[in-house]
């Protein structure tokens, strides 16, 4: 069983929707099972950032999160997708089994479009380059949250298209892995959390920029003495880090009246804060480092390539694809 799954290296630090949706089960999954495969989506981000020294500097930037995370190369292939180029192959091998309507259906580029964006190619073609990631790792299992689901089912279409067309199971066919009750984590304004919305609350950034992004969560105006219901993003986002009882004990003493929203925001940073001060610790120890973060990122793309070569070359021969083979 194979475990393969990325996060785009776009301008902000990894908050708190990529974490709940996607490094804690990267991290979990490492104990679970023997061959696990993370990489940083550096070829995806090209669809939206256009400075490769930014570029540069957020993929190393994400590598400290994920290391910070608990993602650990001593079990874990942990490498950037751009050092293995082939990827880009595939990817054109596979766009020409995709129709057009399937990626036209595609929620994130609809959602690119719904926001008046101008769409590029590559964001057209985005879900072509994320399958090509996946088939060429044989991956079997795809932990990713919710809002990605739908391009893992297109990567099954993608698969069986290609291995239909040429007769033999050169793919083999993933499975998204989601974890329930994490499946979304609401942002600052209650919308989805994401980069792309400006709403993000930072998972390993300092005490201070972590601070500013809680106490950003937008409430309504109810006056501190009335009463509250616990619902919304406030309350959704301190169940993240709240068990039962805590949750219980919030729930009877917002209802109570006398209990503030920025009294809430105050206890949900705390738990913010205590919760990842670990992760934070090894992060910041890693940066002391960043010669042995190079290195473990080359050596994973060493133990990459391994696996993808042949799974290219496999696919190169039954396409009938170069002179020699
Ligand atoms: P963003 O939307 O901030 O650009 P990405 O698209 O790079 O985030 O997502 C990286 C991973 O984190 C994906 O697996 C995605 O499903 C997950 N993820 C991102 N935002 C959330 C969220 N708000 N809730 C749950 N999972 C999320
Ligand atoms: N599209 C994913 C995202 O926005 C990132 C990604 C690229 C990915 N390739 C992948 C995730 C392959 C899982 C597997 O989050």
């Amino acid at each position: 069983m194979r475990v393969f799954a990325g996060i785009k290296p776009t301008n902000d630090a990894l908050h708190l929707g990529n974490y709940f949706g996607a490094l804690r089960q990267f991290v979990a999954l490492q104990d679970e099972h023997p061959e696990t495969l993370y990489f940083i989506a550096d070829y995806h981000s090209m669809t939206t950032v256009r400075d490769g020294k930014q570029r540069r500097a957020n993929t190393h930037d994400v590598a400290l999160d994920y290391l910070g995370a608990g993602v650990d190369p001593e079990r874990a292939i942990f490498f950037v997708q751009s050092d293995i180029p082939e990827v880009t192959e595939l990817t054109w091998i596979l766009s020409t089994v995709t129709p057009m309507g399937l990626l036209e259906r595609a929620h994130a580029y609809k959602d690119a479009l719904s926001k008046g964006d101008t769409p590029n190619h590559g964001l057209f073609s985005y879900p072509v380059l994320m399958a090509a990631d996946i088939l060429l790792y044989h991956s079997d299992l795809v932990p990713v949250g919710q809002d990605q689901k739908q391009h893992v089912e297109m990567t099954r279409d993608m698969a069986m298209s290609f291995n239909h067309s040429y007769g033999e199971e050169i793919f083999k066919l993933p499975e998204p892995y989601i974890l329930k009750g994490s499946a979304v984590v609401p942002g600052t304004d209650g919308k989805k959390m994401s980069k792309s919305y400006g709403n993000t609350i930072p998972m390993l950034a300092t005490p201070k920029k972590t601070q500013k992004a809680v106490m950003g969560i937008v409430t309504d105006s109810t006056p501190m003495e009335d009463p509250k219901e616990p619902v919304g993003a406030l309350f959704d986002l301190y169940k993240l880090f709240a068990d039962e009882a805590q949750c219980e004990n919030l729930a009877s003493r917002a209802r109570a009246g006398g209990l503030g929203y920025g009294h809430i925001k105050q206890e949900l940073l705390g738990l913010v804060l205590d919760y990842f001060e670990p992760m934070r610790e090894r992060r910041a120890a890693f940066e002391k480092r960043p010669d042995d973060v190079r290195d473990i990122l080359a050596s994973g793309a060493e133990r990459a390539r391994a696996i993808a070569a042949p799974v290219l070359e496999s696919c190169r021969r039954v396409a009938g694809l170069g002179t020699t083979s």
